[in-house]
């Protein structure tokens, strides 16, 4: 029986500033797999699921984006992200005033105040404690009270990016490099968050990343590989290993002998 998947991109092209970098991908997301997104540098992974997000600066020439079967190209942003399609910055943008735990109870219900009188942002209230636990756990409660990416230090950012993301509730989820810069520890914790998801299975997770640690930590269900704005191969958790042994012009090359 066939299953419309949650998303599918058809024959893609995107172009930003008039110079075209996506040159027709046509790929799938399924419901509650976990996708990971490899190429080299520059082949357009980043503007590929910024394009889906519906960052603006990401022209659509031609090709579609369907959400659920319907296509979603004139959708904007904060329609696509009310959808459930969420995206995590390989750099994320820093908001100067917007403090980060005031913009994370602004976006997830879960962490609203229920107090009857409503809740005054910037005021601490009890409602706020299971955030700060939940802030714990990422190891990023020092960034409670601070602007949002203001100064953070880049493994600060990826685990505040994360935080962020996973406030949304999303249907899909796309993590752009979320183990870049990362320590040893950090890497882990992030590691262990991703896993418990994938356990509940509720989130589609596209896992843009070249470190094999948190793929293999992931169970990852789909390798895709992009190469010069194009989807040149399409596989699984196995060639991971093989990957990071041989790099991705070799990987490639004997890949497309073989064909
Ligand atoms: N805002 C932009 N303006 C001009 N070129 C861009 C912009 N964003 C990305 N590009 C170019 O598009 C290509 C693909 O970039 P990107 O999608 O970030 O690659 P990846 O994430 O695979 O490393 C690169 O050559 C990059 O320089
Ligand atoms: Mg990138």
């Amino acid at each position: 029986m066939y299953m419309t998947p949650l998303l599918e991109i058809q024959d893609l092209k995107v172009s930003i500033d008039g110079s075209q970098i996506l040159n027709g991908v046509s790929l799938q997301f399924e419901a509650g797999k976990v996708y990971a997104v490899l190429g080299p540098n520059a082949s357009g992974k980043s503007t590929l699921a910024k394009a889906i997000m519906g960052l603006p600066e990401f022209n659509i020439t031609s090709g579609d984006i369907l959400y659920n079967g319907e296509s979603i190209l004139d959708d904007n942003i904060t329609e696509r992200a009310n959808m459930g399609i969420a995206y995590a910055f390989q750099i994320p943008p820093a908001i100067p005033g917007v403090r980060f735990d005031d913009f994370i109870c602004r976006i997830c219900p879960e962490y609203q105040c229920k107090e009857p009188e409503g809740h005054f942002m910037g005021k601490a209230c009890s409602c706020r404690m299971e955030l700060y636990d939940d802030f714990e756990r990422l190891g990023i409660s020092n960034l409670a009270y601070r602007d949002l990416n203001e100064g953070f230090s880049g493994g600060e950012q990826k685990r505040s990016e994360l935080f962020q993301v996973l406030a949304m509730q999303p249907q899909i989820m796309f993590l752009d490099e979320p183990d870049s810069g990362l320590d040893y520890d950090s890497l882990k914790l992030v590691g262990r968050e991703l896993k418990s998801i994938r356990e509940k299975g509720t989130t589609t997770m596209v896992v843009i990343s070249h470190h094999r640690y948190i793929l293999e930590f992931l169970e990852v269900d789909v390798v895709y590989i992009l190469q010069g704005g194009r989807l040149v191969y399409t596989g699984d958790m196995e060639d991971i290993p093989v990957l990071a042994e041989k790099g991705y012009e070799r990987f490639l090359s004997e890949m497309k002998e073989a064909a």
